[in-house]
């Protein structure tokens, strides 16, 4: 019989954390003492080729929904960006994402790189500095990326309300989800084309702007992450690993040419599951079931997931995920942030978190399997190619033990930087005060709530509304939870 799930905030001490995780039965490695100063795992440089960071933590990106609406720059942007910067993180995985153009918006109020942006970009990029220097004292040893991103299947670039899909291939449940035709277009040969040339602008005016680094987005759902599902797609883009590859080498040869010097890094789903929905049988009025996978016994072998077992769809297969590292390889991409599944169908393997999203489902395990499982492939990928540089994610919900275990993952090598996510929105220094020695701010620490994942739902900006006064005092805090109460 399964634990019920232990909320961490309850847990007083490490020593009983440890113990939770052995009855789990989880490998999580997790240090009983943390190590201040030099001597900290997560205080080490990094050096490999032209690539130098100054540490082993990393901001990962996080959207906020608070664009204009012709996707420029607004002052909680320029806040959040300060903020990611006060981590202490040395490699800023992206900022956010950051829309090629108008049409790749996941959502109406996304960040645009465009001819309009450039000086907002240039904004950003010095907020996130200023926040560094004021952590840490110094901006050495620092790698900025920004995100780019096609939002595929979740473009909605115009309205809170329109979902305006772009997809690949035809998806027997995702499609059914969006209330998409059989016969729904599909981007062509040539739309893509024109989308790589979008890749190639927005990767020229990122190096103009100052950024290290971009990251050619292939997570999460969105269409770079599609390319790699893109079985059934007939033509140069789909069917073989090669042409489901096919845009990310375009890009990088794109890049490569155009704009020398600038590094590239590649943020991967690196498995997923089939879409989850809460049980009805579960559920009533005002409560979400727990997360149960979508029928999917009829669609075996399963061909619309990248990194599952296409005998059984719910398992993560990491083959075509090696495959794919090889390839980051040959290119001389080095430069690895690995996640998994998608906010959009999946969050529990995504985000693993003790409250739902308005959108998604009561917790259909221990989240802390979710940390594991995540943990685990990104140990696995890290043994198999030692030279690639890799961020691991989903640290967030382990909360007041996440030094702990950052500590233990860095020392036993099972990557090489820890990647902040939700914890970078309520509290960004927790690695940075733990590995300077500060006292930890335990009111601070992430609860994983999902307000931040809730809000952009009901069409408003994503924030720490539980943590952070900026949005606690807001007067969309108000409006959050009155379409709560009414959900
Ligand atoms: C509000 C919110 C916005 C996010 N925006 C992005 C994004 O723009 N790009 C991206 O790759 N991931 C995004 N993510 C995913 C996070 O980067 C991260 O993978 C996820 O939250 C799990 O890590 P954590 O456990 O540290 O939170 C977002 C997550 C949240 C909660
Ligand atoms: S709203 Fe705040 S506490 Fe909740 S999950 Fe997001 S960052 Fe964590």
């Amino acid at each position: 019989m399964s634990l019920p799930i232990l909320r961490l905030g309850t847990v007083k001490d490490v020593s009983r954390f440890q113990q939770h995780l052995s009855a789990l039965g989880l490998n999580i490695p997790c240090d009983a003492e943390i190590i201040a100063g030099s001597e900290s795992p997560l205080r080490q440089p990094l050096s490999r080729g032209e690539i130098k960071l100054g540490n082993r933590i990393a901001a990962q990106p996080m959207e906020g929904w608070d664009a204009t609406p012709d996707g420029n720059v607004t002052e909680s942007m320029l806040r959040r960006w300060g903020r990611l910067g006060s981590s202490g993180a040395k490699l800023i995985w992206g900022g956010e994402a950051a829309a090629v153009c108008h049409a790749a918006r996941a959502n109406p109020n996304q960040l645009v790189v465009a001819p309009h942006t450039l000086k907002g970009l240039e904004q950003l990029r010095a907020a996130l500095l200023d926040g560094h220097r004021l952590t840490t004292g110094s901006a050495d040893g620092v790698l900025i990326g920004l995100q780019l991103t096609h939002s595929g299947r979740y473009c909605r670039p115009n309205e809170h309300n329109k979902p305006e899909p772009r997809i690949l291939y035809h998806h027997p449940i995702l499609d059914r989800r969006l209330g998409l035709a059989p016969d729904s277009p599909l981007l062509s040969d040539g739309e893509i084309e024109a989308i790589i040339e979008d890749f190639h602008r927005a990767a020229h005016a990122a190096r103009e702007t100052g950024f290290d680094f971009v990251d050619i987005k292939h997570c999460h759902g969105y269409l770079g992450h599609e390319f790699l599902s893109a079985y059934t797609r007939e033509g140069k883009y789909g069917g073989s690993l090669e042409n489901r590859t096919r845009f990310l080498r375009k890009i990088v040869d794109g890049i490569r040419g155009d704009v020398p010097g600038l590094q590239i890094g590649v943020r991967i789903s690196v498995f997923d599951t089939v879409p989850f929905f809460p049980d009805p049988a579960r559920s009533s009025k005002g409560k979400l079931g727990p997360g149960i996978p979508e029928k999917h016994d009829d669609l075996i072998p399963y061909r619309w997931g990248f990194g599952v077992n296409a005998q059984n769809p719910i398992e993560p297969d990491l083959t075509e995920a090696m495959q794919f590292l090889s390839i980051l390889q040959q290119m001389k991409i080095y430069l690895v942030n690995v996640t998994a599944g998608s906010p959009y169908y999946n969050p529990h393997i995504q985000r693993p978190a003790l409250y739902p999203p308005s959108d998604g489902y009561q917790p259909p395990e221990d989240p802390l399997i979710g940390v594991a499982r995540q943990m685990d492939a990104t140990r696995k990928l890290k043994q198999q190619f030692p030279n690639l540089i890799f961020v691991g994610t989903a640290y967030t919900y382990l909360q007041d033990y996440l030094p702990h275990v950052a500590q233990a993952a860095l020392r036993e090598g099972w990557g090489d930087l820890i990647g902040l996510g939700r914890m970078a929105l309520s509290y960004p220094e927790l690695l940075w005060d733990s590995s300077t020695g500060n006292p930890v701010q335990h009111k601070r620490v992430c609860r994983t709530f999902s307000d931040c994942t809730t809000a952009p739902r009901k069409g408003l900006p994503s924030g720490c509304y539980p943590l952070d006064s900026y949005y606690k005092n807001s007067p969309q805090a108000a409006e959050l939870n009155a379409a709560k109460v009414k959900a």
